[in-house]
């Protein structure tokens, strides 16, 4: 069988106002496997931010088990989940998320730092990263000064600085253009075709939802369609 990456079983979240609550997952199980290249669709508030989040360990599910790479995440707490997120997985927000004032190479190594590894070492890599997603030449600019697309060509090669198992992105596309919306995508794609890099994203874009190799639609808070595209 095919290597399950991560696995949602049973994963309920819930948000408890002052009068109602809302249920923004709604027992979702889910597995998610090496190679992978996933669009999530759905209407504005179906659970497709909910979703990421939890599979990323950016948040908790109410009730439910998040298993990375066939391990139980649901007793792991504190340091330990923030250590855990920092190696396994890369995110791509849809506000690009860069320290303005930090150059790009800065920004790039950043989150290897956090989790000890050492500035030689990822300041090569990053090198190599800023090279593959075409902005080697911006390597000493300030976050602020770039384009929208060019942000997000940094903030893809800082995902990918710690190695992450998976790619999960939040409308990565949804502050650019329709030109540099494709080429973002085209290069995701690349980097899942060429490097086996596994990509999880979010879109309420149907023609950037189109580069799904599977596809996924979410409808209040269920994953209503699961679809392989041959
Ligand atoms: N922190 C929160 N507190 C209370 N409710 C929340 C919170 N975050 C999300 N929700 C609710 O949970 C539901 C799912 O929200 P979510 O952000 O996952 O939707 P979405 O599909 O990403 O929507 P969009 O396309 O607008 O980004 C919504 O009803 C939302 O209002
Ligand atoms: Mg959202």
């Amino acid at each position: 069988m095919k290597n399950c990456l991560i696995e949602l079983q049973h994963v309920t979240k819930r948000y408890k106002g002052y009068e109602s609550e809302v249920v923004a997952l709604d027992d979702i199980s889910l597995r998610i496997f090496a190679g992978e290249f996933v669009a999530i669709t759905g209407p504005s508030g179906s659970g497709k931010s909910t979703l990421l989040h939890c599979m990323g360990l950016l948040d908790r599910p109410t009730e439910g088990k998040i298993i990375i790479e066939g391990k139980d995440t649901s007793k792991i707490t504190g340091k330990d989940i923030a250590l855990l997120r920092g190696k396994k997985i890369g995110f791509v927000f849809q506000s690009y998320n860069l320290i303005p004032r930090l150059t790009v190479m800065e920004n790039v190594i950043l989150p290897g730092l956090i989790i000890g590894k050492r500035r030689e070492y990822l300041e090569k890599r990053a090198r190599k990263l800023l090279k593959e997603v075409g902005i080697l030449h911006r390597i000493n600019h300030r976050g602020a000064h770039l384009s929208g697309g060019e942000q997000q060509r940094v903030a893809i090669a800082r995902a990918l600085i710690n190695e992450p198992i998976i790619i999960l992105a939040d409308e990565p596309t949804g502050a650019l253009d329709s030109e540099s919306s494709r080429e973002i995508m085209d290069l995701l794609l690349e980097m899942n075709r060429n490097k086996g890099v596994t990509v999880v994203f979010v879109s309420h874009d149907p023609v950037v939802a189109r580069y799904g190799r599977r596809r996924l639609e979410m409808k209040d808070g269920a994953i209503v369609e699961d679809r392989k595209i041959k």
